[in-house]
């Protein structure tokens, strides 16, 4: 293991045991208790149109999406992107069929199917009966328009006992089907916490210097409200009790950031697309109680962990 990386075992046995008590996890593994607490705290997020949790319910579903051409069709207990439909066009006219964003056809019997996919528990952790959320699709802001194939990108941002410690902007691929998530191919690209500029980018594991479906380059793009999106994820703490947690965010044209998601067992190749370790900036918050106050520990991350600068992550690192 690269000097400097956490790897997977340190990262479940030191960190997500130790920092993220059992009891809180359906608060970030239910989405939709994760979207009724930050409601709670007053922080934005999409809007829900409706859930489904009933073969019987599905049938209510164009009533709930009517009037809007686009939607998110969404496991509440998901990961990964998995089960995520993202639909781009709803219109009567088309003899009720829907259009997908990689620009597909799919007819109402369809959508049926995949909404009673994700209830019977097709995607969710453990296989459990799980519901479908039906939301708002998130407008991206223009900042990554030459950087994003067909889909919302998302910004990552990794809070350790409170601190933002790391982060990441994800760029949707013509390969990952409007999702973000890397797994589906979408590209990772490290995000420099002082300026909130782009630094480095990864795809499937390889260093990449452009998008590969726009050629545009995925380095030195400013995110823009930054500050508001580091404030954002720090207030992540406070809002679910734990100390080691992925902030999934996305910047909204017209509702400007907004909170996606949480994770309590966010993924260790944020460290490959800073090209930088967790370890060090892990220990330099140490496990002492945090300040109360977010802007405290915001300025403690301007100082003295942003400067924190790569070990020089061999990209072959096997770490997932
Ligand atoms: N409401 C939405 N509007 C647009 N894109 C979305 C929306 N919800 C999810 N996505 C896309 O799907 C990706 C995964 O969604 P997320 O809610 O983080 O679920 P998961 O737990 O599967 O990662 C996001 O990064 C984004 O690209
Ligand atoms: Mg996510």
């Amino acid at each position: 293991m690269a000097q400097g990386v956490l790897g997977m075992n340190a990262r479940n046995a030191g960190f997500i045991q130790g920092f993220n008590d059992r009891k809180h996890y359906p608060l970030v593994d239910d989405k939709l208790q994760t979207k009724r607490l930050a409601l709670a705290a007053s922080i934005a997020v999409p809007h829900l149109y409706g859930v489904i949790s009933t073969p019987q319910e599905a049938r209510g579903l164009p009533n709930l999406v009517a009037g809007h051409e686009q939607f998110v069709i969404k496991p509440a207990h998901g990961s990964g992107g998995d089960g995520i439909m993202v639909v781009t066009g709803n219109s009567p006219r088309r003899g009720g069929q829907y259009r997908l964003i990689d620009d597909s056809l799919v007819s109402a019997a369809d959508i049926n199917y995949h909404v009673s996919n994700i209830i019977s528990g097709r995607y969710s952790l453990g296989g459990h009966r799980d519901c479908a959320m039906i939301e708002y699709f998130v407008q991206a802001d223009d900042a990554f328009a030459a950087v994003s194939y067909r889909g919302v990108p998302d910004v990552r941002v990794l809070v350790f006992q409170g601190y933002p410690v790391m982060a990441m902007v994800r760029l949707p691929t013509r390969q990952s089907h409007g999702k973000a998530n890397l797994h589906q191919g979408a590209v990772g690209a490290g995000v420099d916490l002082l300026t909130g500029q782009t630094r480095h980018a990864v795809l499937d594991g390889d260093s990449v210097d452009e998008h590969p479906d726009t050629g545009e380059s995925v380095v030195g793009i400013q995110v823009p409200s930054w500050a508001t999106l580091l404030e954002l994820s720090a207030r992540c703490y406070e809002l679910t009790g734990l100390g080691y947690l992925g902030v999934d965010l996305v910047l909204d044209r017209e509702h400007g950031p907004l909170i996606l998601e949480l994770n309590a067992r966010p993924g260790l190749a944020i460290q490959i697309a800073n090209q930088t370790g967790l370890l060090r900036r892990l220990a330099i918050v140490g496990n002492r109680p945090p300040p109360r106050e977010v802007a405290d520990r915001l300025r403690f991350v301007r100082d003295e962990i942003a400067p924190i600068r790569g070990d020089r992550v061999p990209l072959a690192t096997a770490i997932s």
